[in-house]
């Protein structure tokens, strides 16, 4: 079992990096083999629009990008952390979600078989310092459209409003505890909606 995890947060040590270290911790406790890209460090361009995707659903972008698609095909679980920016998830995941383009027209267009192993899933980790109404909804719906893509079942989310300073999860009651245990409960198959 491969767990990918995916660290959208500019901020090394922060809030979703705890969280995501907790779900991977979690995760590995179990057995799994865990792995996690952090997209800060590497060259991601936006999508330019090429459609050079459409004919053969393969991104004729050369960068990091390439690596990324790789290892999502290989995972058996996703856990995507990003904070909250702007009502939406940060520029280095929207970035990577949007190269998930030649993903999609794989699926959608071309109609090729899914390239990872059957019945994947994922959670989607995310923080934001306010507690505004629908602080979440933008991102989660993002991230299910993106999950469908890759045909990756949304399976949970760690979802931790009012947490603004640099390690203030740590002062939740059990939001690094919920992560640890939704890690294991995620290579076990029963991670919390
Ligand atoms: C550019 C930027 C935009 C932000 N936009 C929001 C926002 O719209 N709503 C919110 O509640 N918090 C917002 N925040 C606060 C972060 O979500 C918050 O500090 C979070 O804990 C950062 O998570 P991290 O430690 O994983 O990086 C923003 C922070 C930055 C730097």
């Amino acid at each position: 079992m491969k767990v990918l995890g995916i660290a959208g947060s500019p901020r090394r040590g922060g809030n979703t990096d705890r969280l995501l270290g907790e779900v991977m911790r979690g995760a590995a406790s179990r057995g799994a083999k865990v792995k996690t890209i952090i997209l800060n460090n590497l060259t991601i361009a936006p999508c330019q629009h090429c459609d050079g995707c459409l004919e053969t659903g393969r991104c004729k972008v050369e960068d990091d990008m390439q690596m990324v698609h790789s290892e999502l095909g290989q995972a058996d679980r996703l856990v995507l952390a990003s904070p909250i920016y702007f009502m939406g998830v940060t520029a280095q995941v929207k970035a990577m979600i949007d190269r998930c383009q030649a993903l999609w027209v794989r699926k959608y267009i071309l109609k090729l078989p899914p390239s990872g192993s059957s019945r994947r899933r994922g959670l989607f980790i995310s923080v934001g310092a306010t507690k505004s109404a629908n602080l979440f909804q933008p991102a989660v719906t993002m991230v299910k459209s993106l999950f469908r893509a890759l045909d990756i079942t949304y399976a949970g989310e760690l979802l931790f409003p009012g947490v603004g300073e640099k390690g203030a999860i740590a002062k939740h009651p059990d939001a690094l505890k919920q992560a640890f245990l939704d890690g294991q409960r995620l290579v076990e198959g029963t991670p919390s909606e």
